[in-house]
């Protein structure tokens, strides 16, 4: 089920092949305890999340009241026209003194200069599908930060890690955290649904809007279920976590296990999820998906170089230490195995 077209398909063809898709940067906005999908209003969410896109960002971003495209001075991504929110939980070392350090983030292959972020693709299909673009208001989340199971975790599609070998490593996702240090770092690897309601800009768990294809994926061309008849494009992320520095095996847990955990109290990787608030300016999305843009230019879109996307920043509402030793996880969260019991 895992991405076997993905499997051995060079970074490069994946450019070249005649089906388009955007391949952008986006570079950090803020890192914060702010959620504004999930807990809207609240300044302090109980996990910490890094966030990219556009400055609009903040904790209530009411759809009923604020227009993303219009409201928003700046983007951190390198189409100018993309002030969309995406978010993802953080990764944290855990010391053999119970000590958490925050992994840094790095760019990714070709946004090298990228300071941290994410790579963030718009896939219309492989079979010159056509494909509706998400609306002004449009919201999801793909991935359930309980989960702490293989077995739930197979409910969601292709929410994996690679373990990177070199920066251009592809292969051998997995849907836990890598039991060996990584010699490039842990890339996480996020993809959403592709299949829309046609109705419903959002739903109360912000993902019964959306659905995976029948009968087959999205990448084989499979059709979507009659529930959720529109198409809409793949968002996938991609997120380059530099565990490099801890990757010395005597600073490792004696028993064993692996030492990254997601702020969300996860030390086993079942629950990557990822979250998603469209703000593309006017139908600029919609014709990009159209004429078949490839990669990270778009005649018709601005390309920002990503020192630009760089430069914009937001200061944090939460003030809180992320970059020393922390004695707890962030908004101390603690980290559960699958029966909510706390085992760090
Ligand atoms: C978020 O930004 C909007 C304007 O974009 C503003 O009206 C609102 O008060 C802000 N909320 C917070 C919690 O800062
Ligand atoms: C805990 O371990 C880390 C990593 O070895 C070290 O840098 C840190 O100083 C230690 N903290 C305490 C309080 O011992």
């Amino acid at each position: 089920m895992l991405l076997n077209w993905y499997h051995g398909l060079a970074l490069a063809e994946l450019f070249t092949s005649s089906s388009a898709l955007l391949r952008f940067s986006c570079s950090q906005l803020v890192t914060e305890r702010l959620d504004p999908l999930v807990n809207p209003g609240v300044v302090g969410s109980p996990h910490l999340h890094q966030i990219i896109g556009g400055n609009t960002f903040n904790a209530t971003m009411d759809p009923k009241t604020l227009s993303i495209p219009d409201a928003a001075t700046c983007t951190t991504c390198t189409f100018a026209e993309d002030f969309s929110n995406y978010w993802t939980a953080v990764l944290f070392f855990r010391a053999r003194n119970g000590t958490y350090h925050r992994v840094p983030q790095k760019g990714n292959v070709y946004f090298e200069e990228s300071n941290g972020g994410m790579t963030i693709y718009y896939i219309p299909g492989y079979r010159n599908s056509k494909v509706t673009a998400f609306k002004p208001g449009f919201r999801m989340i793909t991935g359930d930060p309980t989960i702490r199971t293989r077995e739930e975790a197979s409910k969601y599609r292709q929410l994996t890690y690679t373990c990177l070998q070199d920066p251009m490593t592809r292969t051998g996702e997995t849907l836990d955290m890598p039991k060996k240090p990584c010699p490039a770092g842990i890339m996480a690897n996020l993809r959403f649904p592709t299949c829309w309601d046609g109705v419903n800009l959002d739903s109360a768990d912000h993902s019964s809007h959306v659905s995976y294809p029948v009968g087959g994926t999205f990448e084989n061309g499979a059709p979507c279920p009659s529930t959720h008849p529109v198409p809409i494009p793949q968002l996938f992320y991609e997120i380059v976590w530099d565990t490099t520095r801890f990757n010395n095996l005597a600073e490792w847990p004696t028993d064993g296990s692996q030492p990254f955990v997601w702020s969300y109290g996860d030390a086993y990787g079942f629950g990557n999820h990822g979250d998603y608030v469209f703000g593309w300016k006017g139908n600029a999305l919609q014709k990009a998906m159209d004429t078949n843009c490839n990669g990270d230019r778009c005649n018709g879109l601005t390309y920002q170089a990503i020192k630009t996307g760089n430069a914009c920043t937001k200061k944090p509402t939460v003030n809180e230490d992320l970059s020393s030793w922390l004695p707890e996880l962030p908004g101390g969260m603690p980290v559960t195995d699958s029966k909510g019991n706390v085992i760090m």
